[in-house]
């Protein structure tokens, strides 16, 4: 079996080997499949009988971790899909429940490095049509979410990717029309002069584009909610995510089943009844230094996990 190419490791292998703990029979979903290094990772780890389920919506990505992954037969099982249809995907492998769920939120380096998909905004990718869709066979490319999301629509997704001054870039953006291609979306950019704070301001443009045409905060909200009954007793959810809404997203989901009552603060006794469902395992973990060092796009990565009661 071939090790994977040092630009495509897998961000915080152990740590998520450790976080998820699987008995070597475990079942897991590989939500986020990507390039497959966690989940080949993973049926390393496993015993013979163990087996991962991988989900990509990208056809391109789920084929190339399908290749990677022939070696493991039939313990290893490749759909195309979105994460939020994990249930449907298990179902139709003849499961009810699995042992374990991985999500790796996100795209694979390999998204940023074809400059053809719109993704990044590398010198070689300003001819590049703005694609952005993980899935390209369906649904709006971020060049028509461009033309048709009014100033509220965009301002809501650049804030929501913690874009700075929001509005005043919708506004730009609004009145720059037609966006077709990457060096488009640059140019308009150029127009509203923006603190350059951790990132680069395009970074956090792009990537808010991106998320929002492709629905990125409605998948992990889904997945989450959809793991609870997915998970066998004593199962493990982990997730890593690269962006601090998607973590919040995250945190306040592992917080909320953990802790169970949803009543207000200041009801004194628990009118809603809910006993709690998940026990935190890992909070907000980071990589560590030599691992950023090794592979700067692990450098913003969070991992949290949790384990079904
Ligand atoms: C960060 S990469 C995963 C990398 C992977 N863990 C590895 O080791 O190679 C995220 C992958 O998830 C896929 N993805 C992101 N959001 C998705 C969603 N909502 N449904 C299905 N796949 C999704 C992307 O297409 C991408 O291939």
């Amino acid at each position: 079996m071939s090790a994977a190419p040092a630009e495509h490791l897998p961000v915080m292998v152990g740590p998520v080997l450790r976080a998820l703990d699987p008995a070597p029979d475990a079942r897991i979903v590989d939500a986020t499949l990507g390039l497959g290094g966690h989940a080949e990772a993973l049926l390393r780890q496993l015993g013979p009988a163990g087996r991962v389920i991988g989900i990509d919506r990208d056809a391109e990505m789920l084929a190339r971790a399908t290749e990677r992954l022939r070696p493991f037969g039939e313990r290893f099982r490749g759909v195309q899909a979105r994460l939020s249809y994990m249930s449907d995907v298990v179902r139709g492998q003849g499961l009810e429940q699995v042992d374990g769920i991985l999500m790796d939120l996100g795209v694979c380096s390999a998204h940023l490095d074809q400059p053809e998909r719109g993704f990044s905004f590398r010198e070689d990718a300003a001819e590049s049509p703005l694609d952005m869709r993980m899935d390209q066979s369906r649904g709006e490319t971020a060049a028509e979410w461009l033309a048709r999301a009014d100033e509220d629509e965009l301002t809501d997704a650049l804030r929501a990717g913690d874009v700075p001054a929001p509005r005043r870039v919708a506004r730009a953006l609004r009145e720059r029309q037609p966006l077709r291609t990457v060096g488009d979306l640059l140019a308009a950019l150029g127009d509203v002069p923006l603190p350059r704070r951790r990132h680069h301001p395009a970074t956090l443009v792009f990537q808010a584009v991106r998320m929002a045409v492709n629905e990125e905060r409605h998948e992990l909200e889904t997945a989450l909610e959809a793991s609870i009954d997915l998970l066998a007793p004593r199962g493990r959810l982990a997730v890593l995510s690269y962006h601090s809404g998607e973590d919040r997203t995250t945190k306040a989901f592992l917080n909320r089943e953990a802790k169970g009552c949803v009543c207000p603060p200041e009801l004194p006794y628990c009118g809603c009844g809910r006993s709690p469902r998940m026990r935190i395992v890992v909070r907000g973990q980071r990589p560590d230094a030599d691992e950023i060092d090794a592979n700067p796009r692990a450098r913003s990565a969070r991992l949290r996990a949790g384990e079904r009661l």
